[in-house]
């Protein structure tokens, strides 16, 4: 690691191994760029998205998928953990949306397989939206604009679950962020990054980051422990992923978070305590690697992170189809 961190770090400054015959082999790279996203059925993805930001699949009528992953807001909330039903407070901070449709499975202790399975749980949870699947699809049903389009994407009327946490999870797919600065530098742009971004780039790689934040996503690929040498005092009560497995060796291991448009989804880790990058690379390098990062490494390091940032997800805002006299009426403050 450490001949090939010299080695590295003197090619770039000798200028013998330029950014782009690094690039010209992209294989060896351990993190991949992000694919545009295929959309195959984009009846289904326009159904998922005006489901996605129908803020009367909550109880209150008034908390959408988008309250909480924003996608103004690199989708999420940038609190350091989210207001549900009544004002509650949340136990946990809410991981973006964008990409997470690369990762192994969903939520920080990785408990939905997928986004499907992921998509039914804010509606149902007290804490989150606060309704029952029944009423969800009773709200729905009571709107025949909507009726009307899950026969058209279904070739059936009935509105059940499944089909709303299909057409959630399909509009999901849809949200990667291709093309940043770092990705087209991968495709062998030279020009894509400076050098202060890719002395953080080698930094990130020869300390040992990629490890745990590799692939297209860079994370989202394992569960691993929060706190490798020293450890790490949370405020939230969360017990990552030994509440799937029940494995006391699996407590305090979380899902690897993507730090794709990491610039955006401040603040950091499951329990939102660090406000800034500086703050969450200092704590990785100390706490994960046993390295104290000096401040000018910190500072390569957070500008390499943010030219992880992508094209964000652009459409057009989705106009949701009116409620009608049949439709249950919200209730905010119950
Ligand atoms: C009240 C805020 C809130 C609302 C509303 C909400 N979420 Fe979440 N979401 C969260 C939090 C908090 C987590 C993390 C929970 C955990 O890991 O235990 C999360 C996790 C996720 C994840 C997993 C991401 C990852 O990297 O693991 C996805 C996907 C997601 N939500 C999608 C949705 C969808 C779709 C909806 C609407 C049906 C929705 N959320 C509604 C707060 C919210
Ligand atoms: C042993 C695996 C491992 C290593 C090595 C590691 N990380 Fe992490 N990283 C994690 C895990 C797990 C989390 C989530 C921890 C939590 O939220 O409690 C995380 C979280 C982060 C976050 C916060 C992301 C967010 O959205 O909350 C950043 C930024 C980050 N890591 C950067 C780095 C950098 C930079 C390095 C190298 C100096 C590094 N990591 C090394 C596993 C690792």
């Amino acid at each position: 690691m450490k001949i090939s961190h010299l080695a590295l770090a003197t090619a770039l400054i000798g200028g013998s191994l330029t950014p782009l015959a690094w690039a010209a082999k992209p294989a060896s790279e351990p993190v991949g760029p992000i694919q545009p996203a295929k959309v195959t059925n984009p009846k289904l993805v326009e159904l998922g998205k005006k489901l996605y930001f129908d803020p009367r699949l909550s109880k209150s009528g008034f908390i959408s998928c988008n309250s909480c992953h924003n996608l103004s807001m690199g989708g999420t909330d940038n609190l350091k953990t989210s207001i549900g039903h009544n004002w509650q407070k949340g136990p946990i901070n809410a991981p973006t949306v964008l990409n997470s449709s690369l990762a192994v499975a969903q939520f920080w202790d990785g408990r939905a397989k997928d986004l499907k399975a992921q998509a039914g749980g804010p509606i149902a949870n007290p804490g989150e939206m606060a309704f029952t699947h029944e009423l969800a699809v009773d709200v729905l049903k009571s709107i025949p604009q909507y009726v009307a389009e899950f026969k058209t994407v279904f070739g059936s009327e009935t509105v059940d679950i499944g089909k709303v946490t299909d057409a959630i999870a399909a509009f999901e797919e849809t949200l990667v962020t291709p093309n940043s600065r770092f990705d087209k530098w991968l495709k062998g742009d030279r020009k894509a990054l400076n050098e202060k971004e890719l002395a953080g780039y080698a930094l990130f790689k020869n300390s040992g980051c990629v490890a745990c934040h590799n692939g297209p996503a860079v994370g989202g690929t394992s569960f691993q422990k929060m706190g490798v040498v020293e450890p790490y005092k949370a405020t939230s009560p969360a017990e990552g992923r030994s509440a799937v497995t029940g494995k006391d060796a699996d407590r305090f291991n979380f899902k690897v978070p993507t730090l794709r448009n990491v610039e955006l989804t401040y603040p950091y880790f499951h329990d939102g305590e660090a406000a800034t990058l500086e703050q969450a690379v200092d704590t990785m390098g100390r706490l994960q690697l046993g390295k104290q990062f000096t401040a000018d490494e910190n500072a390569k390091i957070v500008a390499f992170l943010k030219t992880l940032t992508g094209d964000q997800p652009s459409f057009r805002m989705p106009i949701l189809p009116p409620s009608t006299n049949a439709t249950p009426r919200p209730k905010p403050f119950e």
